[in-house]
């Protein structure tokens, strides 16, 4: 395995960010058939969604709809492409949420922008913003965000650390990714990494998982962990799958610890576990603050921690207890 420099620091492929960007000039005009990976949206998030925004939709998963999206959330999605989870992730986040589309290709914004007027109508309201840039230079603030998103865009990116890095900075402290991605089960070689047709085609510039998870973790992301959704094809001998991957954005808040007064006990099945720095063993209370809290209470961690919470906690009825 090549290490992690070569693999996401470095401009490593002969393909360039133009190559893509011409790739995905001519597919915002007309509809590619071989970049059409099973989505899998719910009618439900389409249905105030133009078909224009549908038949170009490019991504390989639904990281919009996974990503537990709350009303007043901001969210930016990364390679935002016809704008199909901008659009979905405007109706999750309501009026008073904020959705940012980031994407390089001038006809892309151009079909994104267009249709935000009738999805703003078919709402109700307008809270939806593209703009032009890079994922390597994202035009958004510092700490602006709560979640991040991206729908088979990062495997076309030739600096791929410099989006991970992106990633963490544009997000608040508590914040999330969600990333639905193309993972090869090996590294891809040089020869076919050099194809432009393949790399536009969200083949060849793939990751591994364990690439893709070591330049997350590289970043300051914690809380890492994914699901294999389903198996896209196979290119000369490799094998490539859609995953949907999760991390979070936790900088230590040791002071707030004490202060929330709130302890998590990991529920096992092993004798123990790592959370960024601190370390869980099965049945031991361990002093965390409220965000900390919050992450280990989420759909991510599936019920693996108990939480002790003074402030949410409620008595159980006792009329009818011994103890009562
Ligand atoms: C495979 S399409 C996915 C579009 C969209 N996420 C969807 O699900 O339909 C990739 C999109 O990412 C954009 N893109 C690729 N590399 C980029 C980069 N480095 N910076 C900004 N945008 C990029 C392309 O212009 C294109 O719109």
């Amino acid at each position: 395995m090549n290490d992690i420099h070569s693999c996401c620091d470095e401009e490593s492929s002969e393909v360039s960010r133009d190559d893509v960007q011409k790739f995905y000039s001519n597919a915002a005009a007309a509809t590619q058939e071989n970049l059409c990976c099973p989505a899998d949206y719910s009618g439900d998030d389409l249905s105030h969604i133009p078909e224009e925004v549908r038949s170009i939709s490019y991504g390989c998963g639904s990281p919009v709809s996974r990503a537990n999206l709350r009303p007043g959330e901001t969210l930016a999605d990364l390679g935002s492409g016809g704008g199909i989870d901008c659009f979905i992730a405007s109706k999750s986040v309501g009026a008073s949420g904020r959705v940012y589309g980031i994407d390089m290709t001038d006809e892309m914004l151009g079909v994104a922008r267009k249709n935000a007027v009738p999805v703003a109508e078919n709402l109700g309201y307008s809270n939806v913003e593209f703009k032009q840039g890079f994922l390597e230079a994202i035009p958004l603030e510092d700490a602006s965000t709560d979640v991040v998103t991206s729908n088979c865009v990062i495997n076309l990116s030739t600096r791929k650390q410099d989006v991970f890095r992106e990633i963490h900075r544009i997000l608040k402290n508590g914040g999330r990714f969600v990333i639905a991605d193309i993972i090869s089960e090996k590294e891809v070689p040089e020869a076919m990494q050099s194809r432009k047709d393949l790399w536009g085609e969200c083949v060849s510039g793939a990751m591994t998982l364990g690439h893709f998870i070591e330049a997350a973790k590289k970043s300051g992301f914690i809380g890492l962990c994914f699901e294999k959704d389903y198996l896209w094809k196979e290119v000369e001998g490799i094998r490539f799958y859609s995953f949907t991957i999760r991390g979070y954005k936790l900088e230590p808040a040791k002071a707030a610890a004490d202060a929330a007064n709130v302890q998590a006990i990991y529920n096992g099945p092993f004798d123990a576990v790592t959370f960024g720095d601190t370390r869980f063993a099965i049945g031991e209370p361990v002093a965390v603050d409220r965000k900390t809290a919050d992450i280990l209470d989420s759909r991510a961690f599936c019920g693996e921690f108990t939480l002790l919470d003074p402030q949410n906690e409620t008595p159980a009825d006792s009329s009818s207890s011994c103890c009562g």
